[in-house]
Parts: structure tokens; sequence; C-alpha cells
């Protein structure tokens, strides 16, 4: 793979999605050639598994489904996007990634984060991100500015308990691949959390 592959991880409401508009105009900027792509998501087949993951209506959903249309999701995303984006060279954002399925259905859930691997792997033909960011945050407060903005869906419906388990697995994961999951504080200004990122990519950047 030519290209570099970044993932922006944390709990919901942490501002992944303001901070990846803002990396990759940096990005741009440095000329990097970008792809910004989100989970689930990010293509036609997996909007359409997007929907039914997060429709409220499907309050029986088993977390071994949950987690398998994650994957399938990601499947189709790598396939289609991720990997022809960094074979051509380009920087590809991902707004989460396999991390997500680790905390939220293997730490969350309960699943067990080497099963989540397991499948993910299979999924992603063996993908992984060259960084991570971590945007760390008390799920308290990233819950409660979600409810500011918008209706909220499924997974954000949960408890705090639930959230709670979310925001420690992030750092429980991050303290064992240290390498590769970089921590922002992302209780910070806007602006303030933006160049911790881009202090945090300095080693990865041309
Ligand atoms: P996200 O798109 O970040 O939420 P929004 O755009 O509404 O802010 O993520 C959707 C939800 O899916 C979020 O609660 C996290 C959850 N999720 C998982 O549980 N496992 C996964 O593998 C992924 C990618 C997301």
């Amino acid at each position: 793979m030519k290209g570099i592959f970044i993932t922006m991880e944390g709990p919901d409401g942490s501002g992944k999605t303001t901070q990846i508009d803002l990396l990759g105009r940096y990005l741009e900027s440095r000329g990097y050639e970008i792809i910004v792509t989100r989970e689930p998501g990010g293509n036609k087949i997996s909007e359409a598994i997007r929907e039914i993951i997060l429709n409220k209506e499907y309050t029986e959903m088993g977390y071994m489904t949950e987690a398998l249309l994650y994957a399938s999701a990601r499947a189709q995303l790598v396939s289609e996007v991720i990997a022809p984006a960094l074979e051509a060279g380009k920087a590809v954002i991902s707004d989460r990634f396999i991390d997500s399925s680790a905390v939220y259905q293997g730490i969350a859930r309960g699943l067990g984060v080497e099963n989540i691997y397991r499948i993910n792997e299979y999924a992603t033909q063996g993908i992984t991100p060259d960084i991570t960011i971590l945007l760390d945050l008390p799920a308290k407060v990233g819950i409660g500015r979600k409810k500011e903005q918008k209706e909220l869906d499924r997974m954000e419906m949960e408890k705090l308990d639930f959230h709670e388990k979310v925001a420690d697995g992030y750092r429980q994961l991050a303290s064992l691949a240290p390498d590769r999951i970089h921590v922002v504080d992302a209780t910070f200004p806007i602006e303030e959390v933006h160049a911790q990122i881009i202090g945090e990519l300095k080693d990865i950047l041309i």
C-alpha cells in the first residue's frame, strides 16, 4: 500500500466530523490527495447497511448480528473505496474503523475484542490504519453534545453506562497499542484539538 491510512475514533459526540473536516483541509494544503470516508457507510451499499444498523425500531437486534453488519459494511467500504485509494497513493481519513467495533461490540457489548478482530481481519483483508487518533472525552459530555445536535440513533440511545464502557474501552485499547493509537483530549476548543492532532501526525506526514 502506498498511501496513508488515518482513522479517527472516539465516543459519540467527541467531534470527529469537525476534526476530520479540518484535518482534510490541512492535508490538502500540504499537497495530499485525500479521500474522506465514514463508517458505517461511505458507499451506496454500506450506507444501506447503516440504515438497518442504526434504525431505532430494531430494538431486538442481536449483538452478533450487529457486529457482523458493521463488519459487512466495512468489507464493502474497504474493497470499493479504501483499498483502491491507498493503492493510488492517496491519504484516506476514515471516520471510525475496526477500533469502533472492538470497543462498541467487543468491550461495551461484551462480545470480546479477539472475536471482533477475527471477523474484521477477514472483512478488511488485513488492512490496518497507519495511525489512529482517539478523541478522548467523558461519555457524559459526548452524549450531552449529541442530544443538543440531533435526534439520537439506536446506538446513541443506549444508557450512559454503555457510553462509559465505550469511553473506557477506547482508553484500554489505546494503552495496548500506544504506537498506533494517539490520544487527544477532545474537551479543548476545536482549534486546539486540531493543533494537537497535527502534532500527533507529524512523524507520519511527508
Ligand atoms: P457515527 O457515524 O460516528 O455516528 P453519528 O454520525 O451519528 O455521529 O457512528 C454511528 C454509531 O455506530 C455510533 O454510535 C458508533 C457505532 N459503531 C459501532 O458500534 N461499531 C462500529 O464498528 C462502528 C463503525 C460504529
